[in-house]
């Protein structure tokens, strides 16, 4: 398959948003929500590009299942351990896709109390957007291709790739 980001150029750029993510919240603690289980590896080297006191938390919703088009249908699979009240959020995604799922998490995790929310997302396909959501962080804005690896999968396999390659490409 072919690579399409490699480790090296992952790596790079999750330190750069790590480094802007960081004077961002100078003087905060943010509270960081990572959607399971695509946004893991993401998750793990991202907070760990933050230079900041922070806290961690995980939640997951419906995907795909095995196919490579979004049923429009989002819901609450894993609910998070922390409450979030006054908290400054950052909603952890590893791709937005149509953005169903992550307009859906949004209005659930501010309905909560949050001082701030704020969305990093390592891929951004902004040709395949349904609904408009705002993204702060995007890692790679890349083509209306179906991607694997880094915690992406295709019916929960290639999560374990170190690269980003296109599904059958
Ligand atoms: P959305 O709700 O359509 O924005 O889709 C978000 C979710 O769909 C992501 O968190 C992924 O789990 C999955 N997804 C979307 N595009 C891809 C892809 O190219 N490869 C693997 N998973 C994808
Ligand atoms: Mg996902």
């Amino acid at each position: 398959m072919k690579v399409l980001l490699s480790s090296d150029q992952i790596q790079a750029r999750i330190l750069e948003m790590g480094k802007e993510i960081a004077a961002d919240f100078q003087g905060h603690e943010p509270h960081l929500v990572g959607v399971l289980k695509g946004a893991c590896p993401f998750m793990t080297d991202l907070a760990q590009a933050i230079d900041l006191p922070l806290t961690l938390d995980y939640i997951a919703v419906s995907s795909y299942g095995k196919a490579t088009k979004s049923s429009g249908e989002v819901k609450l699979v894993k609910d998070l351990d922390q409450g979030l009240d006054g908290r400054d959020l950052i909603v952890v995604e590893d791709i937005v896709d149509t953005g169903l799922t992550l307009n859906y998490l949004i209005n659930l995790l501010k309905a909560r109390g949050p001082r701030s929310v704020k969305v990093a997302a390592l891929l951004s396909k902004p040709a395949r957007r349904l609904v408009s959501v705002h993204v702060d962080y995007v890692g790679f804005t890349i083509e209306d291709e179906f991607v694997v690896g880094y915690g992406l999968d295709y019916n929960e396999r290639y999560r374990n790739l170190k690269d980003i390659v296109v599904y059958g490409g």
